[in-house]
Parts: C-alpha cells; structure tokens; sequence
C-alpha cells in the first residue's frame, strides 16, 4: 500500500473531501455538470477519479494535457471512449465489434492491437467540431443503448483555449452537455487562471454552464489522523508534535504533504528531527526549480513574494510598512499582488491574509 503517492491518491490514499465527494456525485447523479477549480497540484484529478471509481458510474476520461493540435483532442477522446467501451464489453473482440458498430457511418475505425482497442481517424474527414459533435452523440447512443448514466472527465481542458480561437468545439460540448440527461460532465485543468477565462466570460460558451467545486487544502484533524493510521497500519513511529511539523512545514498542500511524507516512511522512527531533516535535504535538492519558477516573475513581483514567504502573509500589503520592506509604492505593491494571485504564487486565506502559496517556495524564500 502507497500511503502518500506522488501520483493520483485513490482507494485508501484519499484522504478526507468528503463534502467535495459528496457534492460531485450529486451533480453527476444529476447530470449537472461541474468545473473543480483549485491551484496546481491540490488534488482535483484525484477528486474526479476517486469519486467515479467510488460512484460506480461509466466513466470515460480525457486528459487534453499532451494535446497540441484539434486532431490531437478528437483522438484523445477517442482513445477514452475506447477505454469506456473495453471496461463495458469485458472481451476484446466484443468490444472492437460495439466501438465499431457505435462509430458505424464516420471516418472512424477501431481494431484490436496488442496494446489493446485501437483507433484510426481520417484526418481529412469534416471539420473537427463536428467530429467532436458525432464522437458525443455516439457516447449518449451508447449511455441510451446500455441504460446507464456515462460520466465524461476533461481535465487540463485549458488546452482547447490554448489550441484553438475558435469556440466551435466548446458550443458543440455546451449544446450537449445543457441537454443530455444521461451524460455528465466534469471539467478540470491546471491553469485556473485560463479555465477562468473560459467560464467567466459572458460571450464564451461555457458562461454559466457549470456548478463549480473548489478545492481547498485539506483539513489539518483529517490529515493528523490519516497519518497517524497509516504509521499504525505500516508499523511506523511516530508522534503526534512530528506529524504536527509535517503539516505545519507542506501547509497541509497534498501533494507536499505525500512528498514529505513518502521520504519519511523510509525510517521506521519519525521523529521531529527527521522531519525537518527531511523537508530541508528535500528544499536543498529542489532549489534549482524554485530558482526557474522565480524567474518567470519580475523583479517587484518577486520582492513581494518574498517578503510574503518571510512574514508569513499580510493583510495588508498596501500598508506603509510593507512599502518600506519592500521599497515600492502601493500602486506598485498591488499590482504585482494582483500578478501574483492571478498566476497562483499567492492566494488569500480564510481570514483575508495573502500567503505564498507553495510552501516549497515560501521555505527557500525565508531562509535566504
Ligand atoms: N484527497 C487526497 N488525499 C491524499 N492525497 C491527495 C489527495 N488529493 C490529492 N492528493 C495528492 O496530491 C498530489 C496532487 O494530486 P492531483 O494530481 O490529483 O492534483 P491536481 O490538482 O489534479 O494537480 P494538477 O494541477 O497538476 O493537475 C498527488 O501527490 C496526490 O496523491
Ligand atoms: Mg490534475
């Protein structure tokens, strides 16, 4: 058992978001579709899958993070619905003669090959969004055909806005996704900042489409106990101020939360000493990356994400002493806060502070 995976936490390594479960599963039960929003790496992926395989529900998910060309999306979802189909039909020959006969009309074949159902698409066939219409038509045939509710995951789907000005694919998937009752929709990404573009803005047509989902970190009693239980089941040591410095030093980020704790569970004593230990030779390895992430900032946005890290977060940024630490006017201040939130270095907490938001950063900052 991987108790802190680095990759998708599922079955026994999912901790906690039992209202977000909860609230998900609602809306697929519903046919409401769902945008998850978080920052990077907070766990929506994981959200999405974990309730899918728990709901039971037919799934088919896309993953449009390697797409780089519209062609690229349509065999992306192809390739999904292959897997839907082979999790439907058991048996191989079965499943190549459904994917066939569902697509029969279009320029699309599927035959089996040693990595299992593959898929051929004519390249020069219509326009893409029309293909993508017909690949959604044949899914709600198949939901119809088998009587079952059929759950579609995009996720990273900032890339469609990222390939394509033309907003025809994402028309095509409102039009199906306001009216079909036995299709739901999930729809995820990474770039909070890009999926906001598309499903804020009043002339895009994803405007007011979706019920939305935000993810927070996870909560630190939740989190105590999970660690706790998972040293008892894998015969670890480790007490309850330790597992207190593992949240306070990740800031309960799940992914930071799994690294830190998947290097630990290498001992079979944890004690305080180890974690810090752990987390500062883990800082020291990580540093060059921190070093690129930073660059990508100006120089007034990173002087005031420093100053974050160091203080551990403000309230107010625009106040006189935070413009002489940071030797900028206001106006200057806010916009690089403004930056820095957009492109998710910071956020502001429950209680109106800004904090930087990655605690790696925030540690190699504060130690400099
Ligand atoms: N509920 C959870 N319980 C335990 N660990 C989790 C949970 N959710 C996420 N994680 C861990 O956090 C990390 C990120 O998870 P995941 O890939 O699902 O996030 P994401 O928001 O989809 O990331 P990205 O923005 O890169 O797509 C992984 O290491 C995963 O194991
Ligand atoms: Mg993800």
């Amino acid at each position: 058992m991987d108790y802190f995976p680095l990759s998708l936490a599922s079955g026994g390594a999912f901790c906690n978001r039992e209202k977000e479960q909860k609230h998900l599963k609602y809306n697929l039960l519903e046919s409401r579709p769902t945008l998850i929003i978080a920052p990077r790496r907070y766990g929506k992926t994981s959200l999405a899958m974990h309730t899918l395989h728990d709901s039971k529900l037919h799934f088919a998910a896309f993953d449009f993070l390697s797409a780089v060309t519209l062609h690229d999306i349509e065999k992306i979802m192809l390739k999904g619905v292959g897997s839907l189909i082979g999790r439907i039909e058991r048996g191989p020959k079965k499943a190549v003669k459904l994917a066939t006969d569902l697509f029969s009309g279009l320029s699309i074949k599927f035959s089996l090959d040693t990595l299992g159902l593959s898929i051929e698409i004519n390249k020069k066939s219509i326009d893409p969004a029309t293909n993508i219409l017909n690949i959604l038509e044949r899914i709600e045939k198949l939901s119809s055909q088998y009587n079952k509710k059929i759950v579609l995951l995009f996720d990273e789907f900032q890339r469609l806005y990222q390939i394509s000005e033309n907003q025809a694919i994402e028309s095509v998937i409102r039009q199906i996704a306001q009216s079909s009752k036995q299709l739901s929709f999930i729809f995820s990404g990474s770039n909070r900042h890009i999926l906001h573009q598309m499903f804020n803005d009043r002339n895009r047509p994803f405007y007011k489409l979706c019920d939305r989902i935000t993810l927070d970190r996870i909560d630190e009693n939740a989190y105590h106990h999970y660690i706790s239980t998972a040293a008892i089941e894998s015969s670890k040591t480790i007490d309850s101020k330790a597992i207190h410095r593992v949240l306070e030093l990740t800031e309960l980020h799940p992914y930071y939360v799994n690294v830190l704790c998947s290097r630990l569970w290498r001992l079979s004593t944890i004690t305080m000493d180890e974690v810090n230990h752990s987390w500062h030779h883990y800082t020291v390895e990580e540093r060059s990356q921190v070093a690129n992430e930073l660059d990508m900032l100006s120089a007034s946005q990173r002087k005031c994400l420093t100053i974050l890290a160091r203080i551990n977060g403000t309230n107010s940024p625009r106040s006189s002493e935070f413009q002489i630490q940071a030797e900028m006017p206001g106006t200057t201040i806010t916009q690089a806060i403004n930056i820095l939130e957009k492109k998710d270095y910071i956020y502001k907490d429950a209680k109106g502070y800004y904090k930087s938001l990655d605690p790696l950063i925030s540690y190699v900052l504060a130690e400099e």
